[in-house]
């Protein structure tokens, strides 16, 4: 039997499709009824289903101000104030925000067969009572037995195990303010997916992690096996497998004439190497400078701005790792980018490993995957001025990596930096708190589920809290994120204690 909290009435206007308010009973068995909170009530059409949105206490006796004068009086002794119950007029009522209509199978009460949307108001007179966890669960959208427990939805006592289908299947975003907890939110999911039975099925995870923020998990003894984590100071891109026309991409300025020059040596080395040998970008130098025919100018430019590449130390006469064994099922491949400044360089490193992912992953040689790119809008920024080599990749695979399995994940403290291309794609959002108006506006832009109304929740969030909406849940849900189970060294770092263990690391 469920708990019965109230009854419909008429309150400014109220009840219509989408609202009704309702007078809390005084007795709800030690519930508290709080906004949030998950209520159905019979209407026509069959169980409407909605959620607490505000609640309002109201007191005749306090609702004119002679009277409260009156009442306060210093000449009005005590005995009268006992006259008058002033506590017994007191009263609260809810305003309900309806969600939908559920329809019960006729054989099992617990389970319904669909959710439609509401067309009639709820009836005055008609009793309010609380959903149900079973219910609830099903109407939300959680999935207990495969999903992803990512902590308790707000107000009720279910845990909010994310269905990862669902999640991951159209992308998703996590954004907030700096120090929202987007990274703390990650590693909560990262555990999950990396803890998950294998005969659930688990993507290969990889993570574009800027900030070292993830090596941590190298170093958990129940995580260990399944981590891997690359520093890119060691990262190499294969010179050999770059097409004159790849490098245009590198080196914007470069003209087709110049192209088609570099096209030529490189078909000779390849020639001359038998097409197997690895070779080197001062290889190709080499062989520019060895040629006696070319036009003196072409030959000094491409010199030029294949010397400013190869002082980027990125291109090697090989892939390093080699992505298409370093990627597993089930495993996280994280590479740490903390110790690269350029952010050219951290943009070309990014660029390459996401256009062999979906390669790899569109020949069927990688397994599906999760791709997470933390600061994302330093790799697909939204600005036309902001050029970032990656950013044409990342739409691509925002865009088209749905129909490949190919699934991401982007991280950012700045949305509105962000190409909007790449956000819209993301269909589920993890939102934290974000304050900037100018960061939520183009959260609403992007989104059209993201109400003001949403967007005024969103800036009062705390730590900790979330709003998470989209394809990974019927209705958008407030959630406390669980406590991680693995801790990171740096999880209680303070400045001043900081300050105390601080030593020089390299004495001048
Ligand atoms: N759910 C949570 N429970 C407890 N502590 C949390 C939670 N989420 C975040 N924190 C704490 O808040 C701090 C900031 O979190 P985090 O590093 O995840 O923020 P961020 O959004 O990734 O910031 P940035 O944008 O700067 O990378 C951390 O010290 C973390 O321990
Ligand atoms: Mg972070």
């Amino acid at each position: 039997m469920s708990l019965k909290l109230g009854i419909v009435f008429n309150f400014l206007q109220l009840p219509d499709v989408s609202k009704y308010p309702f007078v809390i009973n005084k007795r709800t068995g030690g519930l508290l009824v709080k906004k949030g909170l998950f209520v159905y009530t019979k209407s026509i059409e069959g169980y409407l289903i909605g959620i607490i949105e505000k609640i309002v206490i109201l007191n005749e006796y306090f609702s004119d101000a002679l009277t409260i004068k009156a009442y306060n009086s210093e000449t009005n002794p005590n005995i009268l104030k006992g006259l008058f119950p002033s506590d017994d007029f007191e009263y609260a009522i809810a305003i309900v925000r309806n969600l939908g209509i559920v329809e019960f199978n006729d054989s099992n009460e617990t389970e319904f067969s669909r959710i439609k949307r509401m067309m009639y108001p709820a009836s005055p007179g008609k009793e309010v009572f609380l959903v149900e966890k079973e219910i609830l669960e099903v109407f939300i959208g959680i999935n207990r037995k495969h999903g992803l427990n990512v902590g308790k939805v707000k107000v009720s006592d279910i845990e909010a195990f994310i269905d990862m289908d669902r999640l991951l299947n159209k992308h998703f975003a996590i954004l907030s303010i700096s120090g929202g907890g987007k990274s703390y939110l990650t590693s909560v999911l990262i555990e999950e997916l990396l803890t998950r039975e294998n005969g659930y099925g688990t993507p290969a995870i990889i993570m574009v992690d800027v900030h070292g923020e993830y090596s941590y998990l190298k170093n958990i003894p129940a995580l260990k096996s399944k981590v891997k984590v690359v520093d890119t100071s060691y990262f190499q891109i294969s010179t050999p497998s770059l097409g004159a026309y790849s490098f245009k991409k590198y080196q914007e300025q470069i003209s087709h004439v110049q192209l088609r020059e570099l096209a030529k040596y490189i078909k000779t080395l390849r020639k001359d190497n038998d097409f197997k040998k690895k070779y080197t970008l001062n290889e190709i130098i080499e062989e520019i400078e060895n040629d006696s025919e070319g036009g003196k100018n072409t030959k000094q430019a491409l010199i030029g701005w294949l010397s400013e590449l190869d002082r980027l130390k990125l291109f090697g006469p090989q892939e390093n790792p080699v992505i298409n064994n370093f990627v597993k099922q089930g495993e996280i491949s994280i590479f740490n980018l903390q110790n690269e400044i350029s952010i050219r360089k951290k943009q070309i490193i990014v660029d390459y490993i996401c256009t062999r992912l979906f390669y790899l992953r569109r020949m069927n040689e990688i397994p599906p995957f999760l791709l997470i790119i933390e600061e994302s809008h330093q790799f697909c920024p939204e600005a036309a001025h902001s050029k970032a080599i990656s950013k044409y990749i990342i739409e691509t695979i925002a865009r088209e990596g749905r129909k490949f399995m190919a699934c991401l994940c982007l991280i950012s403290q700045r949305p509105k930096k962000l190409s909007t291309t790449a956000l819209s794609q993301t269909n589920s959002k993890l939102i934290l708190n974000i304050k900037n108006p100018y960061d939520l506006k183009h959260l609403m832009d992007s989104s059209e589920a993201i109400t003001k109304e949403f967007a005024n929740m969103i800036s009062s969030l705390g730590v900790g809290e979330m709003l998470l909406m989209g394809n990974a849940v019927n209705y958008p849900i407030f959630v406390d994120i669980r406590e991680r189970k693995f801790k990171s060294p740096t999880e209680h770092a303070t400045l001043a204690q900081e300050c105390i263990n601080w030593k020089k690391v390299h004495s001048i």
